[in-house]
């Protein structure tokens, strides 16, 4: 049965995977001089956008981060920074989307400060995803007991279910294709 661990760690690697291609697209067009394409670059920040604002981040939330909470001081810490960070998650998405903006409009005099900013994003969001699995998982695994596990995956599941409407997979596996499509090899499909 997939758990509600299993399907964060699935998600991290969804998103570890659109950073990945995010980096390396503009490490590209730093050396080979590649103008990167515009409606990839949109694609990504969409997928990044939607999808851990309005299911990863809140699943988080809702289940891991509360029961963490109600069971140790330990994580105290770490949790108000993962916190801090969601609520923040917009606003760097949409200061990227900026920089994107500007590079649309303004051309290759605008490239350098996209590649900054997204340097900067991608290694923001890295940390995050480290510190939820290295720093918070691990507290998470250690007070929580067997009980606690199935009580956090039987709420999930309930709430999981896509007639509840809370999450629809399938609507994220669409973006994740249409970034493959856009992406040039080896990364994507993209005819060069
Ligand atoms: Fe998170
Ligand atoms: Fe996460």
């Amino acid at each position: 049965m997939k758990t509600l661990l299993d399907a964060l760690w699935n998600e991290h690697r969804s998103i570890a995977a659109v950073l990945h291609t995010m980096s390396r697209v503009m490490g590209d067009a730093r050396a080979h001089g590649q103008r990167p394409d515009p409606r990839l670059l949109r694609a990504m920040l969409y997928y990044l956008d939607v999808f851990p604002e309005r299911v990863h981040h809140p699943k988080e939330e809702m289940y891991l981060f509360a029961a963490v909470r109600r069971h140790t001081h330990d994580a105290d810490q770490v949790l108000e920074t993962l916190s801090r960070e969601h609520e923040a998650g917009e606003q760097a998405i949409r200061a990227l989307e900026q920089a994107l903006l500007r590079y649309e409009q303004g051309g290759a005099t605008e490239l350098e400060a996209l590649q900054q900013a997204t340097a900067r994003f991608v290694a923001g969001y890295r940390e995050h995803l480290r510190m939820e699995e290295q720093e918070l998982m691990p507290i998470a695994s250690r007070v929580l007991g067997d009980a606690e596990w199935a009580e956090l995956n039987a709420q999930w599941a309930a709430q999981h279910d896509p007639l509840a409407g809370i999450e629809s997979g399938d609507e994220y596996e669409r973006l994740l294709d249409r970034i493959v499509e856009l992406a040039p090899p080896p990364l994507g499909i993209a005819r060069p």
